[in-house]
């Protein structure tokens, strides 16, 4: 198994960031870069990550008509992120354009970017889906419906919480990857993420990818962290169902 942490770059400038990934890169390949560290940083950051092998998850939620959404992948892919992020409440051909864009510019770059798509953001309750946004389903079911369609348009994966990821495993099968953020390992407190579940917990419920920030970027020792968040997860792996 690949390293199944990426650790968020949650981190206010270049530099910190920077000095971040030295320190994590004998045993964390994957990064998150969030539409802060982008929009301050720009597409040079994620240049200088890539330049020193580091992979690149760049987390930019696009959500606009179709057309747009693929000509702003298609400009992103060529930085050569591992992963990219759309929201999947785009509709089924905003995801469909987005992951054509995709291909087309991993048969012209050589390496083709993961596209995941946001099924539901966590920030997104059952109140806001009822009252805001007058949906009648809870957030589980908006959220299996959407990695469905998405799954049905060519998207390659989904973020959604762990919560959800087996019920999403269960109905999509194996071939739809699973990402997880709202990861806190049993030794760090939750701070503001409300529905979390361990490393071990969320692999274990399918994910394949764990999103993790403040309980690495945030510890004394961001190393010794994340070892044990990833051996945490290993062993998550192991206790899988098998048909996973
Ligand atoms: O510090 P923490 O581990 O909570 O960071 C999680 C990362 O995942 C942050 O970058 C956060 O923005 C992101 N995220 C999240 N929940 C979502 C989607 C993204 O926590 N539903």
């Amino acid at each position: 198994m690949n390293c199944p942490v990426i650790v968020a770059l949650d981190l206010p400038d270049r530099d910190s960031a920077l000095r971040m990934v030295d320190r994590l890169r004998d045993y964390v390949d994957l990064y998150k870069v969030g539409m802060e560290l982008f929009y301050s940083e720009g597409s040079r950051f994620v240049r200088e990550l890539t330049s020193r092998e580091a992979k690149v998850f760049l987390d930019l939620k696009f959500h606009d008509i179709p057309n747009t959404v693929a000509s702003a992948v298609r400009q992103l892919a060529r930085l050569r992120p591992a992963m990219m992020t759309v929201h999947a409440p785009g509709g089924f051909e905003m995801l469909r354009q987005a992951s054509r864009a995709v291909g087309e510019a991993g048969s012209v770059n050589g390496s083709k970017p993961i596209l995941l798509a946001i099924t539901l953001l966590t920030s997104i309750d059952e109140k806001t889906l009822r009252e805001d946004l007058m949906v009648a389903e809870s957030p589980l079911e908006y959220v299996v419906n959407m990695a469905r369609v998405s799954q049905a348009s060519g998207i390659d994966g989904v973020v959604a919480s762990p919560r959800e990821a087996e019920r999403i495993r269960e109905v999509c099968g194996r071939d739809l990857l699973i990402v997880t953020p709202g990861i806190r390992p049993s030794w760090f407190g939750h701070g503001d993420q409300k529905r979390v579940a361990t490393p071990s917990q969320a692999i274990r419920a399918g994910a394949d990818y764990i999103v993790v920030g403040r309980p690495i970027i945030e510890s004394p020792d961001p190393v010794d962290a994340a070892r044990r968040i990833i051996d945490e997860a290993r062993e998550g792996a192991v206790r899988r169902p098998a048909s996973w």
